[in-house]
């Protein structure tokens, strides 16, 4: 993406969505007075807690804390960037995007979007119809698989010929270039097109949207070469960032706690057949830190599966040290090695479910699997070796993000080393529990005025009588600058609503106060006269006060005591210990 989106097209997008039809459309809301409500679509509930203000353009859930407006709703729930949102609203809202910041400006990404439909439509028709058909439906069938879980995952059939797939698509209108840059084709020596994926079982890769983006072969007997073929790197498809089975998996559970990472299309598949509908695969590639980010914005309990093999333990210590770095507090990680030479898809059709699910309750917790590694490497049970240990932890604790996960790391390591023998204590619990970075603001006036101003924008168009109580001198306080700030904006852009506003302080440290302040109720009549009155009570008292600030030191000089201050300029002297 180049540079910024323009702040104007956020504001005129943001005016012209409709937050509540963007969510009802997803999680159906019903009116309760002001507001729409429903059951929090971001954690598990059976009273609605969820609310939506048609006014403010701003969600609120009051049991998870979950909030935002329409970009950020799509965001967490249709798990996007900010870009995929801001693109996403404005299809829905009928606007274009500025070229240079859409994704999608060039025409060509489009049209290799279409081209791969089309031939996941092609592949999945030919499993249905092609002659040689059954060859492929008795490996499918053959591997356990119903034909509810093939069309689950789209599973399809690329058909033994050279251009079966290049012929229907160039006929319906593609281009060999075209169909060259979305991978589906290459040329062969003579310069002709060739299908790319021949006499294979075709699994469609798609996109957190949906869409199929790329393309897994599987060949039908053993001796075939590659037993796997997948899509190229192509501008749709970058092996490094994408996850098989992401989508059906957020799809099948929007709620989804956990997502078990394994390495094979068919292990995803069968574990889906036995109803184990949370596994995702990567692409014939090791984990990267690009992958566990996408991961850890779906769930925050990710548990790697691998094989108990010499390449399984590198692949799982591999992942152990990308994920490191990317360990905040609230998120986890556990290891789930299997018996060697077996994967998910083996263990789970010769053990079946539940013997499947209690292998993930005994998978060892992150902090576990690390420091049995690291005491395997050394000895133990000598000083030296205990003093070795903690050389060998020490850059692994530091790749941890500060926090909480990390202290209780760091003192683990120290019982580690410290220990006289191997069995004395267990480990402590190695995984920290979410904790609420966000301690909840208390009410001042200041924030109350704040809070109402987000309330109704529209009364910073009162201020310009009420300005000169904003003292130099206080405009240094924090709270008073945001409030300056506020109302400077709203009085240029009157026509801002909440959510517009609160998009100017996206990921800003005012962002995050002020997206709590939004989700405060005001708590008086639904009527201007009253907003009103009450801001500008709150904005004069706070200019009162600071005048009075002013002029107090001289006013003590003169009067001598404190008792002889008013009861308001006593409130004040208060104040001004509490504030300074
Ligand atoms: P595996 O070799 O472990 O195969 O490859 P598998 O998943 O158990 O497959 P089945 O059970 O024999 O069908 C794991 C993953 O590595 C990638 C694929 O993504 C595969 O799912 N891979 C493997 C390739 O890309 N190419 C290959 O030739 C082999
Ligand atoms: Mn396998």
């Amino acid at each position: 993406m180049a540079g910024r989106i323009p702040q104007e097209f956020l504001d005129q997008l943001l005016g012209r969505a409709d937050l509540v039809e963007i969510v009802n459309a997803r999680v159906p809301l019903r009116r309760a007075g002001r507001e729409f409500t429903a059951c929090c679509p971001f954690h598990t509930e059976k009273t609605p807690s969820f609310s939506v203000s048609p006014h403010k353009q701003f969600y609120h859930c009051f049991g998870c804390g979950a909030h935002g407006n329409a970009i950020g709703f799509l965001m967490a729930y249709e798990r996007l960037e900010f870009l995929e949102a801001v693109e996403e609203l404005a299809r829905f809202t009928g606007l274009n995007l500025p070229q240079a910041f859409s994704n999608e400006s060039a025409t060509s990404t489009r049209s290799l979007l279409e081209w791969v439909a089309q031939a996941d439509r092609f592949y999945r028709q030919q499993l249905r119809e092609h002659p040689l058909r059954q060859r492929a439906v008795d490996y499918l069938r053959q591997r356990g698989l119903s034909g509810q879980i093939a069309q689950t995952f789209g599973i399809g059939y690329a058909p033994p010929g050279w251009d079966s797939l290049g012929k229907a698509l160039i006929k319906s209108g593609a281009s060999a270039e075209e169909l060259s840059t979305a991978g589906l084709i290459s040329r062969d020596e003579q310069g002709r097109p060739r299908d790319r994926f021949r006499d294979r079982i075709m699994f469609p890769i798609r996109d957190r949207r949906g869409r199929v983006i790329a393309f897994g072969g599987r060949a039908l007997d053993g001796d075939t070469t590659p037993k796997y073929l997948n899509s190229p790197e192509t501008p749709l498809f970058h092996k490094g960032a994408e996850l098989y089975g992401l989508y059906e998996a957020r799809t099948h559970n929007r709620q989804l706690q956990r997502l078990l990472v394994v390495e094979g299309y068919m292990d995803v598949v069968a574990l889906a057949q036995h109803d184990i509908q949370y596994a995702v695969a990567t692409l014939g590639t090791a984990t990267t830190a690009e992958h566990v980010d996408r991961l850890y914005r779906t769930v925050n309990d990710l548990m790697f599966c691998f094989d108990g093999d010499k390449a399984g333990r590198a692949a799982a210590w591999r992942a152990l040290e990308t994920i490191l770095p990317l360990l905040r507090d609230g998120r986890q990680a556990s290891f789930l090695l299997l018996p060697e030479g077996q994967d998910p898809d083996s263990v789970i059709r010769g053990e079946g479910r539940a013997a499947f699910e209690e292998r993930i309750e005994r998978a060892a917790p992150l902090a576990e699997y690390l420091f049995a590694e690291l005491r395997a490497q050394t000895d133990f049970t000598s000083l030296a070796g205990r003093a070795r240990l903690a050389e060998l932890a020490r850059p692994f604790l530091e790749k941890l993000p500060e926090g909480h996960f990390r202290d209780l790391m760091e003192k683990q390591l120290q019982q580690e080393a410290q220990l006289v023998s191997t069995r004395l204590r267990r480990p402590p619990p190695s995984v920290a529990s979410p904790i609420d970075r966000n301690p909840r603001l208390t009410r001042t006036p200041l924030r109350k005025a704040i809070a109402l101003l987000l309330y109704r924008p529209e009364l910073a168009q009162l201020t310009p009588i009420i300005d000169p109580v904003f003292h130099e001198e206080n405009k240094e306080e924090s709270g008073v600058k945001l409030l300056v700030n506020l109302l400077a904006i709203l009085r240029s852009n009157p026509q801002l609503k909440t959510a517009a506003l609160l998009e100017r302080y996206r990921d800003t440290r005012e962002g995050a106060i002020l997206e709590q302040l939004a989700t405060w109720e005001p708590g008086v009549p639904e009527q201007n006269y009253h907003f009103e009155q009450e801001f500008i009570d709150i904005l004069t008292s706070l200019g009162r006060r600071n005048a009075l600030r002013e002029h107090l030191p001289d006013m003590l000089m003169r009067r001598g005591t404190p008792r002889a201050l008013s009861s308001e300029e006593r409130e004040a002297l208060r104040n001004l210990g509490r504030t300074k």
